[in-house]
């Protein structure tokens, strides 16, 4: 990168290339539409089970994941409104996020497939890990829009993934190579990193803005939080969450801590830390799983 003006136009052009990309520019319409009730506090099981009727795809992948070794259920579940009052109205706008942005991540050579296949777990595993975490401690984001921005936090690798190809999977080598935050690499080689790259998407899908901004921040905010950046700081202990319990992997070779001494200004303890971690652990063959049947 040469000069400030160059970095500008640079990224400006990149801007404007990955909003080229279909994955960006077709935004997965069921994920924004259950961001809608969850942002509403006068709807409910009905609006979720109209939503996820209507889209036929997602309606048959939700009930097979019922009726899968996923949930285990002894009994079959034949519609959704069972499969509301079975998992619960949290557990199926989470799932029908989840299966919303599956197929982004199932595409490219196998060794890219790889990468994404690892990076899905870790995502499921930031969302779960986020949802929970929301739920313990106060903060400005719901436990619904923390598990959305934990799904999609690192979404801007997915991008890079569709956008440069095997050239990005030289930039994870390098970041496993040299045991590096992959966000420093891809600052490195590509100029931006993906936590921006994802605050561009979240404003082309037109998510909600703390999503965004979460998104944008997830690395660049480093703590301590205050009662503000809460969300952030949520996101960034999910992140290293993950990381700890090994649920997939992300891709950057450095996480920090869940020890690290930032955290403390969260108010999470290490009870709760350890209880989410466990949970984590127990669910991470479900999260490759639902992967699976997503396709
Ligand atoms: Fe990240
Ligand atoms: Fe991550």
């Amino acid at each position: 990168m040469i000069g400030t003006n160059s970095k500008r136009i640079d990224l400006d052009t990149l801007r404007a290339e990955l909003q080229g990309i279909e994955a960006v520019k077709c935004p997965p319409s069921i994920l924004q539409e259950i961001l809608l009730v969850v942002e509403n506090p006068r709807s409910g099981a009905k609006e979720v089970e109209n939503i996820v009727e209507r889209d036929m795809s997602c309606s048959l992948k939700l009930l097979k994941l019922a009726n899968s070794a996923y949930y285990g259920f002894s009994r079959q579940v034949k519609t959704i409104r069972e499969a509301i009052v079975i998992i619960g109205l949290d557990g199926v706008k989470n799932v029908a996020m989840s299966l919303a942005v599956a197929d982004a991540f199932k595409k490219g050579t196998p060794a890219e497939r790889k990468f994404l296949e690892d990076l899905w777990v870790h995502s499921m595993a930031t969302a779960t890990a986020a949802s929970m975490l929301a739920k313990e401690v106060a903060s400005e984001i719901s436990p619904s829009l923390a598990y959305c921005s934990g799904l999609v936090h690192d979404i801007g690798k997915v991008i890079f993934k569709e956008h440069f190809g095997a050239n990005y999977m030289e930039v994870f080598g390098k970041a496993r190579e040299g045991k590096l935050p992959i966000s420093l690499v891809e600052e490195e080689e590509l100029g931006v990193d993906h936590a921006r790259v994802g605050g561009w998407v979240a404003d082309a899908w037109d998510l909600p803005e703390v999503i965004t901004w979460v998104l944008r921040e997830h690395h660049s905010k480093t703590g301590p939080w205050d009662r503000a950046e809460k969300p952030i700081g949520l996101l960034a202990l999910a992140d290293a969450i993950a990381y700890e319990s090994k649920a997939g992997h992300g891709g950057n070779f450095k996480p920090r801590r869940t020890d690290h001494p930032t955290f403390a200004s969260l108010g999470v303890d290490d009870k709760t830390i350890k209880a989410v971690q466990a949970e984590i652990i127990k669910r991470a063959g479900r999260f490759s799983e639902l992967l699976r049947l997503a396709g």
